[in-house]
């Protein structure tokens, strides 16, 4: 599928698609696909999320793909799926990333009988590293889950999809522990806990079939095991589990201001054996490593393009002298503020503090309408307007704690 007549390519003029060859489709996202592509000058291979604008719009989900590109232009870690090239042509706007072809873990888990215990743990001490970084950075990510947690082909763990992450500031960090309970509701237990239980279990603790049924049970159900936990999991392990799943902010695993909180993990008995300065390094051998003889991914994302269902990517030439001023007021918000990214000639920026979108000022979400995205992350509508004002300059109002809490009535993940 590489591309056949290639024109001669400006590699010193700003970065396009042009640059890369096109390969296989290796995901689906909400707004277009993921591909792996090869640089045509350093013949490094990466990952392509591209986003088709029309449908971007029509989800009034600019602000979040703005929001995107801002917070993965600020980070860089080993256990983030980093950023390396932004740009757009008139259909898509394009994120060039890390590629990660050993598989998203909601594919692992869903081809697995049962995870081992050992590997459940090392995925997590890896992504608390990623997660520390990033609340060191200020950035709450809000959509940890399997789908979102890529491995590499030697194994080791990613954070991915930064489309509903946002920065706060200790001004909402205070009140969103302090803040009253009502609020806080659906955010009282960690993604990571949920995560690392489905992943053991096969099931996640807290399901409903609609987000009220959901939020009820987030709330009040009191944490289960499986009959047969003892024999999958350590009692470290489910301690650790219910230390991540604790209701209370103050006494869950990892949560303790100033650093504390990682070292609370650091210091548990269910991590160990793991030494942590060649963790934080990728210096130790995953237990698991995907078999790289095989596809990591749904191979049926490609049969769209082949079936037609879908219009392939093509390169395309940009229109010439576009005029701002007679675009669609998304389109144009997309030129202006989806800018270029070369990780080669440019320095990663903070929008920080200037980025924090307006949240929500509602006291509850009972009366939301919610948007579905194709990967199953339900966004109250009101938040997506709201976010479309991304970039917009902080908004200091006591409304603050009421921050719109996320729900994902898919995947039973409240936000943390
Ligand atoms: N860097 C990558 N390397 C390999 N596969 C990826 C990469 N990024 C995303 N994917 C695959 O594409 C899917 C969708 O990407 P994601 O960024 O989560 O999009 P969305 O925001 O629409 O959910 C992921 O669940 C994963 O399977
Ligand atoms: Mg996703």
């Amino acid at each position: 599928m590489g591309c056949c007549f290639s024109e001669p390519v400006d590699f010193d003029g700003e970065v396009n698609l042009y640059h890369f060859d096109l390969h296989r489709a290796v995901g689906k996202g909400a707004f277009g696909k993921v591909r792996v592509v090869e640089h045509k000058r350093s013949k490094q291979l990466y990952a392509l999320k591209y986003i088709d604008k029309g449908r971007c719009i029509r989800q009034k989900a600019v602000a979040n793909i703005i929001q995107e590109r801002r917070l993965l232009e600020e980070i860089d870690h080993p256990f983030i799926v980093n950023l390396r090239y932004a740009f757009q042509d008139d259909e898509n706007c394009f994120f060039v990333l890390d590629l990660m072809l050993g598989g998203d873990l909601r594919f692992h888990l869903e081809r697995k009988a049962f995870i081992k215990e050992e590997v459940v743990r090392f995925w997590m001490a890896e992504l608390s590293c990623g997660l520390e970084y990033l609340h060191r950075q200020r950035i709450i990510h809000r959509d940890l889950k399997p789908d979102n947690i890529l491995l590499d082909a030697m194994g080791h763990a990613h954070i991915t999809d930064f489309n509903v992450a946002i920065h706060y500031s200790d001004r909402r960090l205070h009140t969103s522990v302090a803040g009253s309970m009502a609020y806080m509701a659906p955010q009282v237990v960690s993604k990571k806990g949920v995560t690392a239980y489905e992943l053991l279990f096969h099931r996640r603790p807290f399901d409903g079939r609609s987000s009220e049924k959901m939020t009820q049970s987030i709330l009040k159900d009191p944490l289960r095991f499986p009959e047969d936990a003892v024999q999958r999991c350590s009692e470290d392990g489910i301690m650790a589990l219910k230390g991540f799943i604790d209701r209370d902010p103050s006494t869950r695993l990892g949560c303790r201001p100033n650093g504390q909180g990682i070292e609370d993990i650091h210091n548990h008995p269910w991590f160990a054996g793991i030494d942590w300065n060649d963790l934080e390094s990728k210096g130790c051998q995953p237990p698991f490593v995907p078999d790289m003889n095989q596809a990591n991914f749904d191979v049926s994302h490609e049969l769209d393009e082949f079936l037609m269902v879908e219009k392939p990517l093509t390169h395309s030439k940009r229109k010439a002298n576009q005029d701002l001023e007679k675009m669609k007021p998304e389109l144009r918000q997309l030129e202006e503020q989806f800018t270029v990214y070369n990780f080669t000639n440019m320095k990663r920026m903070s929008y920080y503090p200037h980025n924090q979108p307006v949240i929500g000022i509602e006291s509850d979400n009972t009366d939301r309408t919610l948007a579905q995205s194709a990967t199953g992350t339900i966004i109250p509508t009101a938040t997506i307007i709201e976010r479309s004002q991304a970039g917009s300059p902080v908004l200091e109002s006591t409304d603050r704690h009421n921050m719109p809490p996320i729900f994902n009535s898919t995947h039973g993940y409240a936000v943390s």
